[in-house]
């Protein structure tokens, strides 16, 4: 069995690492926190995902896992460690560079090192390749490097990583089906030879598809609050259509894919990259027409008691990176007229700068119920509980979860169907 060395255990890395392990690999994970060292030592995972602590104890357990701070020789390497945007919004390629510089110095001829990290196109031939030149090897001959984009469902991840289709794009086609071999033996799906930028570019085309068709239904919110219509309606009839599929309007776009990826195409190509970058725009203005539809209902009120539920930017995960939910907070809690309190059930109190309470605390005595993220917890609400506890049950739900109906006892508004949206009285029946 070949050895492996991940680096980068994150949310795609060490899920990597334990999908290999489990297969029998023998896997070195490398990560320059200490703290995820030591804990997956130990057997233990810092990050929520679906059944990764289970397997991670076991192959922990097995010794087919285990975790260092510095990478050591292997026959494969793969890098799985952040891409963010800087604060223009140009890709930070930083870590990529300095990973595949950790793993030069235990290169041998015929190593294997696969890029998972989402990467700008032309990243494998003009800044990885380059780097492995540099030090001595041909990256066309002696080692062979392929970019292998990483395309799972967080809270599905251990199942989509076997499971689904992969495009494995090698800097030469001997590099590509060394590197399409290695996941052929534990991925049931099919793995699809390319080369390294068509593999970078169809990576980031999937999430720029994705963003700029929740752009589209983003717009249709925006422009059916002006003209009094129910976005909601209109989608589900053009969706009857055969061939139409319009996405749902939200709160905006998050993490670390969809509100990043798409810019690593602008940047290579703003001149053409047009509709992309204006897809961009309208999701991110999201978060402004959300606050904007709060004053709005708070506006007869003086010192409005606001709960606002969730703060990843998906339900049912523990991730706040690039969360429009986290940009409205911050934004809600900046008015000093608001009287604010914060819940999301799958959030650590050191995972945000603000102070959390239980749902409870949340709604109690609230005037406005604002649902940020469509978590369970919040799909299954139940009317009774906001009746009994909130000011005036009033719910705007941005996600369209909650399955909350319009009723005389509660008011409930979504993203997309503001018809009829009225600023919050307090002599409209009170529950207490
Ligand atoms: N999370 C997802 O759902 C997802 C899906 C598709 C693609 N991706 C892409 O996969 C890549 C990794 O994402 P993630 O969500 O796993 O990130 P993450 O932030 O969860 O994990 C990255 C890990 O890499 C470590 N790290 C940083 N620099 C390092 C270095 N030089 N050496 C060793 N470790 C280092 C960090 O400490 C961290 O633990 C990104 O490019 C991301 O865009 C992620």
């Amino acid at each position: 069995m070949q050895k492996i060395c991940v680096v980068g255990l994150g949310y795609i890395g060490l899920p990597t690492a334990a999908v290999f392990a489990r297969a029998g690999f023998d896997i070195v994970g490398v990560d320059v926190n200490k703290q995820v060292v030591e804990r997956l030592n130990k057997g233990e995972v810092i990050i929520e995902e679906v059944g990764l602590p289970e397997v991670v104890k076991e192959v922990v357990a097995a010794g087919k896992l285990r975790a260092s701070v510095a990478p050591e020789a292997a026959d494969v390497f793969i890098i799985a460690v952040p891409t963010p945007i800087h604060e223009d919004c140009t890709a930070n390629v930083e870590y990529v560079k300095s990973a595949t510089k950790a793993v030069i110095p235990h290169l041998k001829e015929g190593n294997i090192i696969i890029v998972e990290s989402t990467i700008p196109p032309r990243t494998m031939d003009d800044i990885v390749a380059p780097l492995i030149r540099e030090a001595g090897f041909d990256p066309e001959k002696d080692v062979h490097i392929a970019h292998c984009p990483e395309r799972v469902l967080p809270g599905r991840i251990l199942i989509e990583l076997v499971e689904n289709t992969r495009i494995v794009g090698g800097l030469t086609p001997e590099a590509t089906k060394k590197a399409a071999d290695v996941y052929r033996q534990v991925v049931t799906g099919e793995v699809l030879e390319t080369e390294a930028v068509t593999a970078e570019m169809s990576k980031l085309m999937e999430n720029t598809f994705r963003d700029v068709n929740i752009a589209l239904a983003n717009e249709l919110a925006k422009i059916s609050a002006r003209l009094g219509v129910d976005a909601h309606k209109v989608i589900e009839l053009a969706n009857r259509h055969p061939r139409v599929n319009l996405h749902h309007p939200g709160p905006g776009v998050g993490g670390h894919c969809l509100a990043v990826d798409p810019y690593f195409i602008v940047e290579k190509a703003p001149q053409e990259a047009l509709m992309i970058q204006l897809s961009r725009d309208i999701n991110n203005s999201m978060p402004d027409f959300v606050i904007e539809q709060i004053i709005k209902l708070t506006a007869e009120l003086k010192e409005p008691k606001i709960a606002l539920c969730g703060l990843t930017y998906k339900g049912n995960i523990d991730d706040v990176r690039e969360s429009p939910a986290i940009e409205i907070v911050q934004k809600v809690l900046a008015n000093p007229r608001f009287d604010v309190r914060i819940h999301d059930p799958h959030i650590r109190a050191e995972q945000v700068p603000f102070e959390l309470v239980s749902f409870e605390e949340a709604v109690q005595g609230a005037n406005l119920a604002v649902i940020l993220t469509d978590h369970n917890e919040f799909k299954a609400l139940n009317k009774q509980t906001l009746l009994a506890q909130m000011e005036t049950p009033v719910v705007f739900d941005t996600k369209n979860c909650t399955g909350l109906e319009q009723e005389e006892s509660l008011t409930v508004h979504r993203i997309g169907d503001l018809t009829g949206l009225q600023a919050i009285s307090i002599s409209k029946p009170i529950n207490k």
